[in-house]
């Protein structure tokens, strides 16, 4: 039998972890389970409750309190997923740009972390899954079979983001967005704890100038050595 890998993908906001991460998942027919949600959904039940997300207690009170499930939608391969909070399906709100305003101030919590990462490892540890973060790599999954650093310049990545808001009608200037990266890159990469920053063993993908077949190609091409290795 094949053996199901850990691949972990971790990278700067909008590097198209996402994507790359459901392409992987659904060729290889893999688990495919996107940590950044779980931020998201403490996040927005911090602002939903009144909660100031620069009170770091109260937020990881709230972290360790919140019900949070990731469902599979398509009863498949969790490519297409819902997450629910206590109950209530919140998939909608994580991507707006108020969650995108804090979630890197939420996620630069110690208890924070602690409280998401058992959940993390326990959906990690039983492989064949991709796994995109942050510190995936590097904290919550350091045994990862294959580990990829998805990297792209702002303007790249900011344009990116760009098309895809405005695809789904948001009126939010380009400006803004790449500020918004790279105000959230600098809290992730600066943070005391689980920085971002690529394992010493990641391989690293440079996405500028490639689309998504690009970088799929290469990243099939690190799995298919992996598996060959195995
Ligand atoms: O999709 P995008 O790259 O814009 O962001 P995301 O992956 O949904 O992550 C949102 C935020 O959650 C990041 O900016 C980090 O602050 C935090 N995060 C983290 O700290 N560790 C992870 N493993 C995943 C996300």
């Amino acid at each position: 039998m094949t053996k199901k890998l850990v691949i972990a993908i971790d990278g700067p906001a909008a590097s198209g972890k996402s994507t790359l991460a459901q392409a992987l998942a659904d060729d290889l027919d893999y688990l495919y389970f996107d940590t950044g949600v779980l931020y998201r959904a403490v996040t927005y039940a911090a602002l939903e409750g009144g909660v100031d997300t620069r009170d770091g207690q109260a937020v990881t009170q709230l972290a360790e309190e919140a019900v949070i499930d990731v469902e599979p939608t398509d009863g498949g391969n969790g490519t297409d997923f819902r997450v629910l909070l206590n109950g209530k399906d919140i998939t909608g709100s994580l991507r707006t740009p108020e969650v995108d305003a804090h979630v890197s101030v939420v996620a630069a919590y110690r208890g924070v972390r602690q409280a998401l990462n058992e959940q993390q490892r326990r959906i990690g540890m039983r492989g064949g899954v991709v796994m995109v973060g942050r510190d995936i790599g590097t904290v919550v999954l350091p045994e990862a079979d294959l580990k990829i650093f998805l990297d792209a310049s702002v303007e790249e990545r900011a344009r990116r983001r760009f098309e895809e808001l405005r695809d789904q009608g948001s009126q939010i200037s380009l400006e803004a967005i790449a500020e918004s990266i790279q105000q959230r890159d600098k809290i992730d990469a600066e943070r005391d704890i689980a920085p971002l920053k690529p394992a010493n063993d990641s391989r690293l993908i440079e996405s500028d100038g490639l689309d998504i077949d690009g970088v799929l190609a290469e990243a099939k091409a690190l799995v298919a050595k992996k598996l060959q290795d195995a």
